[in-house]
């Protein structure tokens, strides 16, 4: 049956489900002080902005959260990231589509992770096309992080698997990114409701390298 986009939201849709087995025995966990800790602080405050101001981004906060990826020890065979890859494959890319961050002009980047700086891929005013970049759910993030996966690097070690593996290699960069932002007071939001074709064209992917997850930031 073809659901009425405008209808109301089905209550499976906003029902949360979790297993029980009440009738088993339990194990009680030590309690924890999470208050002791930056780091579990930032787990608690972390959730989604959809709403950002027109206060224009930190050059500095979006360097920090794509810093969050980055290559720790490059001597390591094989290197060592922030972050994990199957079989050290590293199949995912980073580019960023700036709409409103300071000393960076709009358009289409591409984050070079040995470098640690942004190639330029397209200096263009992409807020007419923010619909199909950023889903009709947010508004106004002043940058969007797409993250890619080129998949053949994955597939030659793992064949079929190396697409899940690119799903799992992306949710660890969100969430390195997504604390980040907590860090940095700044609002955030992952997004995978873009339009595949209209930023695979703007990020000029060609054949085997698809977009597959975005996070978008800005002040909040
Ligand atoms: C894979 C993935 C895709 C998502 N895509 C979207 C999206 O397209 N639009 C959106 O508004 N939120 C998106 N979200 C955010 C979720 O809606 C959000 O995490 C969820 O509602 C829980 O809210 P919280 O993050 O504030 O805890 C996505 C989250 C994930 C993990």
């Amino acid at each position: 049956m073809q659901k009425d986009p405008e209808g109301p939201v089905p209550i499976s849709y906003i029902h949360v489900f979790h297993k029980e087995y009440p009738r088993f025995k339990k194990v009680d966990l030590p309690t924890i002080d999470y208050s002791d800790s930056e780091f579990e602080t930032a787990l608690d405050y972390r959730e989604s902005t959809r709403s950002f101001s027109d206060d224009p981004l930190k050059l500095e906060h979006l360097s920090k959260v794509l810093q969050t990826c980055r290559i720790v020890d490059p001597n390591r065979n094989p290197e060592r990231r922030t972050y994990p890859s199957g079989g050290a494959r590293f199949p995912v890319e980073l580019y960023v589509i700036c709409y409103n961050v300071e000393n960076l002009p709009r358009g289409v980047y591409h984050y070079n992770i040995r470098n640690r700086n942004l190639e330029v891929l397209l200096e263009k005013d992409l807020n007419t096309r923010r619909r199909e970049l950023i889903s009709e759910y947010l508004d106004n993030p002043a940058a969007s992080i797409f993250l890619t996966t080129v998949l053949p690097r994955s597939e030659i070690k793992y064949g079929h698997k190396g697409y899940t593996y690119s799903f799992i290699e992306a949710g660890h960069i969100g969430q390195n990114m997504q604390i980040a932002c907590v860090e940095l007071g700044i609002g955030c939001c992952s997004v995978s409701g873009f339009v595949d074709d209209t930023v695979s064209e703007l990020l000029d992917l060609v054949e085997d390298e698809f977009p597959i997850y975005s996070i978008c930031i800005g002040n909040r």
